[in-house]
């Protein structure tokens, strides 16, 4: 397994690298019955005692490049569907499992298995197509996509593709060629005496007992230790709470605790049962049993089917999520108002009590003592004139823990529709399980109908209390879904009633019953269609073709090596870091004494051991490695830790205790910022034509202000580094997980007080940047270079996911102020719009960001007179950095969002608005360069086109009229991306190409390869240039000893710029070798470099590439700071639960103008990518601050980014043909930021879906929606008379049930 399994995803919420569980012996330890089992979990919750007598099969062990690669491995890479690779090895393995267990899946379980993996580079759709190939297809699928087909339309003498990968190429997969389950396990298993075992370690013993007397006895001995089964529970707290348990029990291998026995009134499972053993037991009696008795069943596998992921389904145990009574179990509301039973035991003792007698006391504490375990869990058979339901709302619709669920149960009397019994029980509200015991016995006697619902309401609100919203809870939407759930389950009850007695009972309104249904997550379908090469280009040459990444292969076997999978070198410590808990404070003391007396400490590293520069001044505010007085954000850096293990030194961090003074102002916000005219310099303005005269003349004028929210760069790999001091003249090694090696090198460099040439910075890959990695990746270098330089030892620094998220920054939360003046006809005449970023503590490169953002406001619009200023706020949070886009994606959703305000107040469409108003001929932006806009007019209308965005808009209107609850939306967005750094020096770039005497090349460039597939698309190039096939050339690694000064990757720039530095350098060596060349010309290129060795030709060339002559001149307002434009269009359309504020993304056509491709298959999943990592930032991630500043959402568990069942269900991406780009390298253009903002169009498909909703409620009051546009927001929208009951926002008086 890679070692950089460990460090990441430890609270297992997303299953980075996943690894894989064989379990046999088990089966055979109970009852000598062979049962195979083949089931995924997380390396980082599965203790490992408890894998005793299992099979353990990891990455490495599915396949090698050593060996031979699995089929999953090999179309996972030919499928290009990994970039970073960080994510890949997983995905190998949830795929492996499925395979494993069901060697030909169906699309449904293929797309189940894969819920729990998160990527963060692809955007899952190549993911997907590789799965494909495994599953079952009709011959409907085939043609909707599911295969990869290749159709090639010819017009004239252009050929357009949907060909990414020969699927005939694949090996086929044989299952009998599979591992077998090692016979030493099994004859150990059949041998062994059942008997307990015991495991002892450093802080604590495990003890698996084999029957009931024995865990009993162990109980009582040590009622305090837990039992641990899946552990997904227990390990979280040890892991992040810092809880230890001296004595540990593993009930596991008890026989009653497996028991799975059906009884004449329902069903007992063992409470060590997995969730996964559970669903598939009530599958199957669902399907055996009749309806009527399987209502419950229903109700908790509904609930089953979501919660958590397949990888926690398959640990976690049954009696695991009852006992540990957390609030967001999903399992207790359902099973509780069931009226589940619950047996229980101690020494001597066995007896059942009702589940819901264990929530009685509102905290859940009480009914089960420590010395009593859980047997088994009995759920009843539903009886006649009983109905169940159970709901859930979550962040993310899969693999996210609930905001709130609900189980509710009705009985009837007999042929009535009066109560005669009722529960409702709620999850997420408050710590615990709570049950709305006064508003079930109140409603007693009742009928089934709209007053009873009414009360029922007014009941729930009254007495279900929630805390108050400082913890940052999301109190009213929690109100609201309360309510919500018990108006679905009203409807529910209804429209049964009206089947069992039609006569009796109406049901529901026809448009009513879409709030029945909830969204299911469909296997995606997707075209992705480019221009294929010319059919005169050479065979061998690879350029503009969908060449696979060449680390593809090593990505998904493993091989792939991160920084913490580089082997440790002798004497190596590991570094924690120990942070500010205030947001501004003065640092009265630092005590290090309890720490430095941990096992394994070595030294605590302080400002003081910083030899020469420990603040950095790029501008007039530092940046700073260690905190020195005083700290200006929570997660500053204050000291660290370096000891002999990873734990060790987090262990000993955090027993540093420092004294604050809290210092004034703390800010933490833009308005606060404003308040105190705390921003950094310079402020920046573009002005054109006459706004204020402008606003004189112009019909009407809408002002409105949009908030959008930071976002986290949740790279897979966090930031990390291996420092290692070589001993003699002040060298040092960095292996860095960085963008830009030139700034590791100089400001350790400047931190250690050593000339640069002392200092060599190496980067083989990176897993994921996204303008993570650039200064802040120079900070934490420096602090492990300070550590190994004053320890003289090898220092690690691997962050985890949670000091990631707390100290690196993200993108800059955004506030746009606007004010729009247009005329009748939809024409914009003049804007002023004001920018407010927040920067955080220190500048890094937020006056950039701000910059960016006014140089590219204007996206495709022109506008006659504008006006636009741009701050960078200084403020308390962590510094914020530079993130794809770079200001744009803020900027520009602020221009959409006057563009539709502009349509709301003329009564026209917003693609008509957009129309009007976009660029259409040779124009000049707001700073007076020139814009061909032509490729922006045909991506607008190709999308339209694409997309039959009219015929869809009409039957979205229709689908609207007749379901209320279910509201669809579509909306299409233009995009201009400008190209360019502003500064010709900063698109500077080199290479260095060998040639070694057998005619393998190495070739380097200054570009670092962190998933856009940079070194394949210079090996293209050079390939293309040196005329060789691309196996003749290899990539090791980026370093700054062998090219000096390299800018940044960054910007979308690598592929342009390094691209014509390894042309250069390989059109040089070509040159020496024409002569050669031409004097054989049928010689091979072995013979040719061979002969030039003997005839002293050097075979080693640099390439230069000056740089785009880019500037920008800021007092005047006016230059040339890009060097091209690239175009696209998006068209979303998306559906949204208006009871709950889900929604699902139904389609998404984007249209892109890059010139020409160099690599489509890489270029079309930058594009996918970029957009789905767009639609996290507009709809989904949500980072959230205490008062005091401390960062709430620090771990997969809290902020949700996109994951499978976020893409669209039909995903297609089109390459806009024929346009050929002059500026760049083979007319390519630069692409890895542009499709970012492209997913707005999903935001605006929302908002479309809201102004339906609220039009229909005659809410016609303009209304704001911010970003992201998460279920909470989309729910408050729709406003309907439970929000009224909740927020207060309808007023309508309307009927809540029609
Ligand atoms: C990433 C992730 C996502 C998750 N998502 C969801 C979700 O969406 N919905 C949801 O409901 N839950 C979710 N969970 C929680 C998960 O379902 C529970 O943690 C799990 O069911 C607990 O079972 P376990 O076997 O892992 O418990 P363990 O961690 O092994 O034990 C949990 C606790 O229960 C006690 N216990 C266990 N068995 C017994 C017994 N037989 N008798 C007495 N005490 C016992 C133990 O002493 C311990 O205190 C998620 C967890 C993770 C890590
Ligand atoms: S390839 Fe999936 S996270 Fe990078």
């Amino acid at each position: 397994m890679s070692l950089s399994s460990e460090y990441f995803f430890r609270g297992g919420g997303c299953e980075v690298k996943t690894f894989q569980v064989f379990l046999l012996t088990i089966a055979l330890h109970w009852n000598a019955r062979e049962m195979k089992i083949h089931y995924s979990a997380n390396a980082c919750l599965l203790p490992i005692c408890s894998l005793y007598g299992a099979a353990v099969t990891t990455v490495e062990g599915v396949g090698s490049t050593k060996t031979r690669i699995h089929p999953v491995q090999e179309r996972l890479a030919k499928c290009h569907g990994s970039q970073c690779g960080f994510c890949t090895p997983g995905m190998v393995m949830s795929i492996y499992t499925l395979l494993r267990n069901h060697p030909e899946p169906t699309a449904e379980q293929m797309i189940a298995a894969l819920a729990g993996n998160l990527c963060r580079c692809t955007g899952y759709r190549p993911i997907l197509d590789a799965c494909k190939t495994f599953c079952k297809v009709s011959s409907d699928d085939r043609s909707a996509g599911l295969c990869p087909l290749v159709y090639i339309l010819i017009s004239d003498d252009l050929k357009v593709t949907t060909d990414l990968f020969r699927i005939y190429e694949f090996q086929p997969l044989d299952p009998t060629q599979e591992l077998i389950f090692p016979p030493e396990l099994m004859r150990m298993a059949e041998s062994q005496q059942k008997r307990a075992l015991f495991f002892h370690g450093e802080q604590m013993t495990w003890i698996s007992p084999v029957n009931l007397d024995e865990l009993l006895d162990l109980k009582a001995a040590y009622p305090k230790a837990p039992l641990v089964v899946g552990n997904t529970s227990v390990g979280p707290e040890m892991k992040f709470r810092g809880v230890v348990h001296p004595i540990v029990i593993a009930p596991a291998r008890i026989l009653d605790l497996n028991v799975v026995k059906f009884t004449d009134d329902g069903l007992t499972l063992g409470a060590v049962c997995s969730l996964s053993l559970v669903t598939d037991v009530l599958t199957n009696a669902i399907s055996e049993l009749p309806e009527e008795k399987t209502k419950v069943f229903c109700a908790v596998l509904k609930q089953l089917r979501t919660l958590g992921s397949e990888q926690i389904r398959n640990v976690a145990s049954l009696g695991g999520n009852i006992i540990s009574r957390k609030s967001t179990s999903d399992l207790n509301p359902i099973l509780a108002a069931s009226g589940c039973m619950l047996n229980l035991a101690s020494r001597g003792k066995r007896y059942p009590i009702p589940l819901n007698g264990i929530f009685v006391d509102g905290v859940g504490n009480n009914a089960i003592t420590p010395e009593e375990i859980l047997v088994s869990v009995h759920i009843p058979h539903s009886r006649k004139g009983e109905y169940v339901s159970a709901f859930r709302q979550a962040p993310r619709r899969e693999n996210a823990l609930p905001i709130t669920n609900a189980g509710m149960r009705v009985l009837f009397e007999e042929g009535t529709d009066i109560i005669k019994d009722l529960s409702i029980f709620y999850g997420g509200a408050v710590s615990t399980t709570v049950c709305a015991k006064q508003t079930c016995w109140t409603l007693i006697g009742r009928h089934w109908n709209e007053q009873m619902l009414d009360e029922a309401c007014r009941l729930l609100l009254g007495e279900i209390a929630l805390p108050g919203s400082d913890s940052g809870e999301k109190v009213d939407y929690k109100k609201t879904l309360m309510v919500s759930f018990f108006y679905r389950f009203f409807l529910e009850v209804l429209q049964s009633l009206k089947t069992t007695d039609p006569c009796c009972y109406h049901g529901i309104p026809m448009e009513y019953r879409s709030g029945l249904q909830d969204f299911k997550t469909k296997m995606p379908q997707s075209i992705q269609l480019y221009q294929d090469i010319e059919p005169s280009q050479s065979p061998q040459d690879p350029v503009g073709r969908p060449i696979m990444h060449q680390s593809g292969i090593k990505h998904a076997t493993g091989e792939a090596v991160y920084i913490d999978d580089l082997p440790s070198v002798d004497g190596e410590l590991s570094l924690a870091v120990v942070t500010s808990s205030r947001a501004h404070a003065k640092i009265v003391s630092i005590d290090t004494s309890e720490a430095l007396n941990r096992p394994g400490v070595f030294d605590i590293i302080t400002a003081h051991d910083v030899p020469a520069t420990n603040e950095f001044y790029y501008s007039d505010d530092p940046e700073i490695i260690f905190a020195r007085n005083k700290v200006i954000c929570v997660g500053q850096i204050v000291c660290a830790v370096v000891a002999d293990s990873d734990v060790h030194a987090k262990q000993a961090a955090a027993k540093v205790k420092i004294e604050y003074e809290v210092l004034e102002p703390v800010i933490l916000t833009i308005e606060e910022a404003i308040k105190h005219n705390s921003f950094f310099e310079p402020k920046r303005k573009l002005e054109q034509g006459n706004v204020d005269q402008a606003f004189e003349t112009v019909d009407s004028i809408i002002e409105g202000e949009l908030c959008i929210g930071g976002q986290e760069h949740f790279y897979m790999e966090t930031q990390s580094v291996l420092a290692v001091p070589k001993g003699e003249d002040k060298e040092m090694d960095l292996y860095v997980s960085t963008q830009h090696p030139a700034i590791i090198q100089e400001m350790v460099a400047a931190s250690l007080g050593v000339p640069a040439n002392r200092i060599m910075c190496h980067v083989k890959r990176v897993g994921g940047a996204f303008g993570g990695k650039l200064l802040k990746a120079g900070l934490l270098a420096s602090v492990a270079a300070v550590a190994a330089n004053k320890t003289g030892r090898a220092v690690r620094l691997i962050l985890s996911r949670g000091d990631d998220m707390l100290i690196t920054g993200g993108r800059h939360p955004f506030i746009g102020k606007y004010k729009v003046g247009f005329m009748n006809d939809g024409r914009i005449r003049a804007v002023d719009a004001k920018y407010y970023i927040n920067g955080g503590c220190t500048p890094d490169e937020s006056v950039l960001v701000a910059e960016v953002s006014l140089l590219k406001m204007d996206n495709a619009y022109k506008i006659p007179n504008l006006r636009c200023c741009a701050y960078a706020c200084k403020t308390n949070l962590p510094s914020n950095t530079a993130f794809r886009g770079f200001g744009f994606p803020q900027s520009a959703l602020v221009t959409e969002t006057w563009i539709t305000g502009v349509a709301d107040k003329t009564g026209l469409s917003p693609e008509k608005i957009r129309e009007i108003n976009m660029y259409k001929e040779i124009e000049q932006t707001h700073f007076k360069q020139k814009l061909d806009p032509q490729n922006l007019i045909r991506c607008w209308n190709e999308c339209m086109e694409k997309s039959a965005y009219y015929s869809r808009k009409t039957t979205i209107e229709e689908f609207n009229k007749q379901n209320y609850w279910k509201k669809k939306g579509i909306a299409v967005v233009p995009m201009k991306y400008p190209f360019g750094l502003g500064t010709r020096y900063l698109t500077q770039a080199a290479a260095l190409v060998h040639i070694y005497t057998d005619g393998s090349v190495l070739l380097t460039h200054g570009g670092i390869e962190m998933g856009q597939g940079i070194h394949t698309k210079m090996i293209q190039v050079a390939s293309r240039e040196l005329n060789i096939p691309m196996s003749y050339i290899h990539f090791c690694e980026t370093s700054t000893t062998t090219i000096p000064n390299a800018c940044a990757s960054a910007g979308s720039a690598g592929t342009d710029v390094n691209g014509m530095a390894v042309k250069d350098a390989c059109q040089t060596l070509l040159k020496r070798l024409q002569p050669i060349i031409s004097k054989n010309p049928k010689g091979t290129w072995n013979d040719w470099i061979k002969e030039a060795f003997e005839q002293s030709v050097s075979l080693s060339a640099t390439g230069y590439f000056r740089g785009y002559n880019e500037k920008m001149d800021w007092e005047k307002g006016e230059g040339q700071p890009f060097t091209y434009f690239l175009y696209g269009a998006a068209c979303s359309e998306v559906e949204i639960n208006c009871l709950t504020g889900d929604h699902k993304n139904l389609r998404t056509d984007i249209v892109m103008d890059i010139g020409c491709s160099i690599n489509p298959a890489v270029d079309i999943g930058q594009i996918e990518g970029a957009f789905v990592q767009g639609i996290g930032l507009y709809t989904m991630e949500e980072l959230k601050y205490s008062p005091e500043g401390v960062l709430y959402t620090k771990g997969p568990d809290q902020y949700k980014i996109p994951a499978v069942c976020d893409i669209p269900e039909q995903f297609n991406v089109s390459l806009l043909s024929s346009s050929p780009n002059p500026y760049a390298i083979y007319a390519s253009k630069g692409l890895g930021e542009a499709g970012f903002f492209l997913g707005c169009s999903v935001f605006f498909a929302l908002r479309d879906a809201v102004t339906s909703v609220r039009s229909e409620r005659g809410l016609t009051k303009t209304f704001v929606l911010n970003s992201p546009l998460t279920a909470e927001q989309l729910r408050a929208s729709c406003a309907d008379a439970f929000t009224e009951m909740v927020i207060g926002r309808w007023g309508k008086g309307q009927s809540i049930s029609g």
